[in-house]
């Protein structure tokens, strides 16, 4: 199977370069750079080290994934990692794991020495379909998720789907419900697309995994390029996110994972466009939380509930959305939806919708 590339047409663009061995253009991703590290997920890196051969030796800093990677802590033995190999504003870091490392490698890019290049190798889905795309670089505070980031752009990512076959359950599951966020962003075709994939993408068929993973890197591209940093129609990839930070923030941070956290409010915020009318396809409700189900995703609070063994009580959740960075003070905002590829932006509920939907 040969490599989809989507050029991500920000300035600089850069490709994404999508497939089974797509590790394979590592070597010629970091050509130019005077030196290169390596940043890996210890697992992924036993698991898939191989693959990596071609680069030769590279200094490397191997660190557990998960969320427990983005805290100061681990920004700090990033940046030390970084001078004590040496490293200058023209070499490159790549991150080799999931979305926490690319956030942290990404970061970590963005401050050393005041931004140097990073390449990103993503190893899960939910990594390869968003995180890795579009440069927003993250670590969490206690205070919440993401409390800390920055925006810098990836100079070339690396997809290699075949590093999806090793995927825990609960990591596909996780990008499963960032995949189902991005179809309903992109439109009828990709929802189209996505449901006819479903069964090859839960079987880990390599070609529905290629396309399902071509066609999110199309829909984040084509969000990215017009709105790299967020002041606009970027901020309709944050889909079921208010309500999925409040989620984890309350559940602590990787009791749910991130994906499936946003299946829930994926479903939520369906529910409210719902009360508000503003579906214009009634249908379209059903339809989602049917594709959810189908994939093995939570389509509302009570099936997460169910699932992880969490109360998630409403009035925590309520205090949960003080923590999102995306809103005004005391006012968290949320995207909802009126049809397939059709958002509403900057939605801030009622107290009393807000309650009911998360009870
Ligand atoms: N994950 C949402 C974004 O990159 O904007």
């Amino acid at each position: 199977m040969s490599l989809a590339t989507v050029t991500v047409a920000t300035e600089p663009p850069y490709p994404v370069r999508i497939g089974p061995a797509a590790l394979e253009a590592l070597p010629n991703a970091v050509a130019s750079a005077d030196r290169v590290a390596l940043l890996a997920d210890e697992r992924v890196l036993d698991l898939h080290g191989a693959s990596l051969a071609a680069l030769g030796e590279v200094p490397t800093l191997a660190i557990g994934g998960g969320e427990d990677a983005k805290t100061l802590g681990k920004l700090g033995a990033v940046l030390e990692f970084l001078a004590a190999a040496g490293l200058a504003r023209s070499s490159t870091l790549i991150t080799f794991g999931g979305g926490t490392l690319a956030d942290l490698g990404g970061l970590a890019a963005s401050l050393f020495k005041r931004g140097m290049q990073v390449v990103h190798a993503p190893t899960t889905l939910l990594a390869q379909v968003d995180a890795s795309v579009g440069g927003k670089t993250a670590i969490n505070l206690s205070a919440g998720k993401n409390l800390a980031g920055t925006f810098h752009q990836p100079a070339e990512v690396l997809c290699d789907t075949s590093t999806l076959a090793t995927l825990p359950a609960a990591e596909r599951a996780s990008g499963l419900g960032e995949v189902v966020k991005t179809a309903l962003i992109g439109g009828e075709a990709d929802l189209a697309l996505l449901e006819a994939q479903a069964d090859g993408l839960l079987a880990g068929d390599a070609a529905a995994l290629a396309a399902t993973v071509t066609s999110c890197v199309t829909v984040k591209a084509r969000v990215v390029a017009c709105d790299p940093t967020e002041r606009g129609p970027r901020r309709g990839l944050n889909l079921g996110h208010t309500f999925a930070h409040a989620i984890e923030h309350v559940a602590g941070y990787g009791a749910v994972p991130h994906g499936v956290a946003v299946a829930a409010g994926i479903g939520l915020a369906l529910r409210a466009s719902a009360e508000l009318g503003l579906l214009t396809d009634p249908a379209l409700e059903a339809r989602i939380r049917a594709l959810l189900e189908r994939l093995g995703l939570p389509a509302d609070l009570s099936a997460l509930r169910q699932s992880s063994g969490l109360a998630l009580p409403v009035d925590e959740l309520m205090a949960g959305f003080a923590h999102d960075k995306k809103g005004a003070v005391g006012r968290p905002e949320f995207v909802l939806v009126s049809g397939a590829g059709a958002l509403e932006l900057g939605v801030t509920l009622e107290v009393d919708l807000l309650q009911s939907l998360l009870a």
